[in-house]
């Protein structure tokens, strides 16, 4: 049988990059006056250049295609992954990606703060038929200001070895509905059992940009926006593509550590 270009990695199906994504995970050492006015002189300094996505909400802005949105946990925990004990994230994106590898925010921060750093990257969608953009995009949310779309979600994950080994047309039908091969029941797929949340919560995904199964890596970086009244939406999708009766692709996903928090307009 004809495996289109895959070579088992997922690598030989890769998209191209359009936009290329950065996410800065910020722990701080000490939560102390010191380490806060460090990070807000770090902040300013790495702004320099990228429009403020605080009030962004979809409208294409003239001044600069390059933004950065800063985040807060509210509570965040305390673990050594360097994602899940941030308090503080920053989120840049651009078209030209060695504009992000000038952002030196580790140097500026010093010895108050770790910081854990993911590239993504936009690309386009690989599974979507036109009957499925009308269904799962035409009608998607569309990006609020941070006043209205308060909470972020953050969501790194991962596809097995099993699911890189299928074709590109084999994986394309676990976003449809289809019958599950395992048990030969009837699967709702990723698109429908999430259609609770098309309309409330604004996604993107991000590609690894620089392939999947890389070790130590995410394929994916998942990341949603929604008001407070639709933060249970979001758990109730959420729970639904977990749900591998529903959505039988979760067999293959490998979940990071969810962050949770909120747009703020400077760190
Ligand atoms: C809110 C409603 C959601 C809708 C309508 C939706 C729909 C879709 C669709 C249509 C695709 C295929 C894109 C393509 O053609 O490449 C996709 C991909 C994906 N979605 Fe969702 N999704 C939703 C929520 C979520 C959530 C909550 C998660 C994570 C918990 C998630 C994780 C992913 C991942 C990782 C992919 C890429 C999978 C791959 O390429 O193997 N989605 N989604």
């Amino acid at each position: 049988m004809q495996r289109g270009t895959d070579n088992g990695d997922g690598n030989g199906a890769r998209g191209a990059n359009l936009v290329y994504s950065k996410f800065l995970f910020v722990t701080l050492r000490d939560d102390d006056a010191k380490a806060r006015a460090k990070l807000r002189e770090a902040g300013t300094c790495i702004a320099r250049g990228f429009f403020n996505d605080f009030d962004g909400n979809g409208t294409p802005n003239t001044q600069s295609n390059e933004t950065i949105q800063f985040l807060g946990a509210s509570t965040p925990r305390l673990c050594n992954d360097g994602l899940l004990s941030a308090g503080y994230v920053a989120h840049l994106t651009t078209r030209y990606r060695p504009r992000l590898d000038e952002i030196e925010v580790e140097r500026r921060l010093g010895r108050v703060a770790s910081v854990r750093a993911i590239d993504g990257a936009l690309q386009a969608p690989r599974y979507t038929s036109a009957a499925l953009h009308e269904f799962a995009f035409k009608p998607a949310a569309e990006r609020q200001s941070g006043h209205a779309n308060a909470n972020v979600i953050i969501l790194p994950m991962s596809k097995t070895a099993d699911w890189w080994k299928m074709s590109t047309l084999e994986r394309h039908a676990f976003f449809y509905p289809h019958v599950d091969r395992w048990t030969g029941t009837a699967a709702t797929g990723h698109a429908v059992a999430a259609e609770d949340g098309i309309q409330t919560i604004y996604r993107r995904l991000y590609h690894n940009p620089d392939g999947y199964q890389r070790p130590n890596e995410y394929d994916f970086v998942t990341y949603f926006e929604c008001a407070d009244e639709h933060l249970q939406t979001f758990d109730i999708v959420r729970q639904a593509l977990r749900d591998e009766r529903r959505n039988p692709e979760w067999r293959f996903v490998i979940e990071g550590p969810e962050w949770r928090g909120r747009r703020i307009l400077r760190w």
